[in-house]
């Protein structure tokens, strides 16, 4: 039972398959949650969109149930965090509030051709050296342009100041304040028309995409205000707003030069705090905004992005109908006591980190009649492994130092199979915090910060405790002989080139 006079922090998360409303209490600890899934569409090979009315009708929806579970009222909440998918693409009309399409997901690669015309155009060099990212079919810009180019009017209609363009987070921040457009720097940063040193929206690269300034929000710092919620959470200040990723890193209390972590989910992304300095990459890393307080200069990260992890299995479960549940891969796994030889390279959106090549498209190799569904099930586990693996090695030759330890966190952490998989493929021990719900605990902690709830980033360390640790057993040869076949395996989705 909580106290009438007790007061939480609520998280949004809003992720790639679902929404959750988090409940936090002061040590950290999870309260209460409610979750939405929300519709895929996969209206062509290679796209994908969301309904974000469907999405913030979930938020309405999941608010007060999260309230309800938590046993307490709308007054008992000192603040409110939001974390978000990034990437993702929202644009609406200003005075109805309704989008003028389905949101463009951050996986979604119809960008491709467009992506490839921009990089041959000049300019295209400085719009990268701005934003410390390459141009890909990943990121916010490119995927605007390309609605501007095919909603007719809209580019006319952008311009006399009729149509907003948000992320998810400004998505909601619009819903939930009546009209207020704010994105955060970590947001911002994901979207190739940011200045990652002003912190701004770079005039240049806003004129090298032909997007008109009216239709973006005010970039502001992730541990700040975004305005006081008239729906859903009415009354209450938005304290905190961070992309997922960041949120995660934030969460785990990363906030020491050198301090990385890995979020297992739909895809993975690990993310290492490179402090206040920008650290370029020259090996297939981004350099992001990890955070900034009001107040304080931005921390950077650098990240290694891997677009497809959680969702092949999905795509195990949905698409091949070889288990019914996610948790059955590891059983299933469990039944063989290798591969068989078979390796699975889950290049469905082209490979990310540290590869970039979105033309790749998925490839099995190694197929024999003697392999099983396990071997397939182990397969795909392993690539999760051996993609972090190909990041990591990216991300020790980058930032000179070495990873020692790999905090992780995020659904597939609960795979033992695979976590034990991750520490025999790095050869260093990983270890997961109590608090699961990183991501969501990491809104918490900027929301909370914000109005002064948590005093300070120290004090937040304190709600660190290991849960789970995977120490490293495998044999060395063997580590070498499965990455070099896994590298191989890699080299086969390059040759598919539609
Ligand atoms: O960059 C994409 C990332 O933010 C998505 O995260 O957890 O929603 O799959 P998630």
């Amino acid at each position: 039972m909580t106290s009438p006079t007790e007061r939480f922090v609520v998280a949004i998360d809003q992720g790639t398959t679902s929404t959750r409303c988090i409940v936090f209490d002061r040590r950290g600890q999870l309260v209460s949650l409610a979750q939405q899934e929300h519709k895929q569409y996969f209206p062509r090979p290679g796209w994908v969109e969301h309904d974000a009315a469907e999405i913030w009708r979930n938020v309405e929806r999941l608010a007060p149930l999260a309230l309800r579970r938590a046993g307490i009222t709308l007054d008992q909440v000192a603040a409110v965090g939001i974390a978000n998918q990034r990437e993702t693409t929202v644009v609406w009309d200003r005075r109805t509030g309704v989008p003028v399409s389905r949101a463009l997901v951050w996986q979604d690669t119809r960008t491709d051709a467009l992506v490839t015309a921009l990089r041959d155009a000049p300019g295209a060099a400085a719009v990268q050296e701005r934003s410390a990212l390459p141009l890909a079919t990943y990121f916010s810009g490119p995927r605007l342009r390309w609605m501007l180019d095919h909603t007719p009017g809209l580019q006319e209609r952008a311009e006399r100041g009729e149509i907003l363009f948000g992320t998810m987070e400004t998505w909601l921040i619009w819903n939930l304040t009546g009209g207020k457009h704010y994105t955060d720097v970590t947001n911002a940063s994901r979207t190739n028309l940011l200045d990652v040193h002003t912190l701004d929206w770079s005039p240049e690269s806003l004129a090298f995409f032909g997007i008109p300034r009216a239709m973006l929000p005010e970039v502001k710092p992730s541990v700040g205000s975004f305005g006081t919620a008239v729906a859903a959470f009415a009354g209450v200040r938005i304290g905190g707003a961070l992309g997922d990723q960041q949120a995660a890193l934030f969460g785990q209390t990363c906030f020491t030069p050198g301090e990385a972590k890995c979020t297992y989910g739909t895809g993975s992304f690990l993310l290492l705090n490179t402090g206040t300095d920008l650290v370029r990459s020259d090996n297939g890393l981004l350099s992001t905004v990890a955070y900034q307080v009001e107040g304080s200069p931005a921390h950077y990260a650098l990240e290694g992005s891997i677009a497809i992890t959680g969702s092949l299995v999905q795509w195990f479960r949905d698409q091949l109908e070889l288990i019914a549940s996610a948790p059955e891969i590891e059983t299933l796994a469990r039944t063989v006591k290798d591969n068989g030889g078979c390796y699975i390279v889950p290049a469905f959106s082209g490979l990310y980190a540290p590869h970039w090549r979105s033309e790749a498209r998925g490839v099995i190799v190694g197929l024999t009649s003697y392999i099983t569904k396990g071997h397939l099930a182990r397969a795909v586990l392993e690539a999760t492994a051996w993609q972090t693996r190909e990041v990591v090695d990216a991300m020790n030759v980058n930032s000179g130092l070495t990873l020692k330890t790999l905090k992780v966190d995020g659904g597939m952490t609960a795979d033992n199979l695979l976590m034990q998989y991750v520490a025999d493929v790095l050869d260093v021990p990983v270890v997961r915090p109590l608090a699961s719900e990183t991501v969501s605990l990491g809104a918490a902690y900027a929301a909370g910060l914000a109005v002064g709830y948590w005093p300070d980033l120290e004090d937040l360390r304190h709600n660190w405790h290991r849960a789970g640790q995977w120490l490293p057993a495998m044999d060395p040869a063997l580590r070498t002989t499965e990455y070099a076949n896994w590298r191989r395996a890699v080299e086969r989705t390059f040759d598919w080139i539609q």
